[in-house]
């Protein structure tokens, strides 16, 4: 099949919408959780195959109020895997 201007033009507009969208679903998501000492224990329980419930008890045992406060910004904070992407390895 030979592609036309008009399909060209298709093509493009469809990568554009897809792109666009990808920014949208992109914003709001905070930063990757590193992969240092402090993470490695969550990393490894979810390995283990523990649910992502427990997995973000242990994230508030450090994040919370007292000792590493999340930003005042921050948005509604149950779930933070849902936001916070584990670095793929
Ligand atoms: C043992 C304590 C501890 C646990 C458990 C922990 N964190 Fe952290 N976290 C820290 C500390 C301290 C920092 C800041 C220094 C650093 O990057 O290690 C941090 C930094 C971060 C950052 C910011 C990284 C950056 O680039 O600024 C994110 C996001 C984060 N943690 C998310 C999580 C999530 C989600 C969990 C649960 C899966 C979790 N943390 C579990 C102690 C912890
Ligand atoms: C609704 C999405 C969402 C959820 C759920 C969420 N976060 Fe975040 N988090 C963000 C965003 C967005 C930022 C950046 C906020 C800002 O710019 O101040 C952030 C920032 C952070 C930071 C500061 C790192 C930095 O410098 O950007 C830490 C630490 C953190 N979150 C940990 C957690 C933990 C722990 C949980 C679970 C208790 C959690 N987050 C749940 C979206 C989320």
């Amino acid at each position: 099949m030979k592609l036309s201007g008009r399909d060209w033009v298709g093509i493009i507009g469809v990568a554009l919408l897809i792109g666009l969208l990808g920014l949208g679903v992109g914003k709001g998501r905070g930063k990757t959780i590193p992969l240092d000492d402090r993470h490695r224990s969550s990393y490894q329980a979810l390995k283990e195959g523990r649910d992502r419930a427990h997995v973000e008890l242990i994230c508030t045992t450090c994040h919370n109020q007292s000792s590493q406060p999340l930003p005042k910004n921050h948005p509604p904070k149950e779930q933070c895997l849902v936001c916070h992407d584990l670095v793929r390895s």
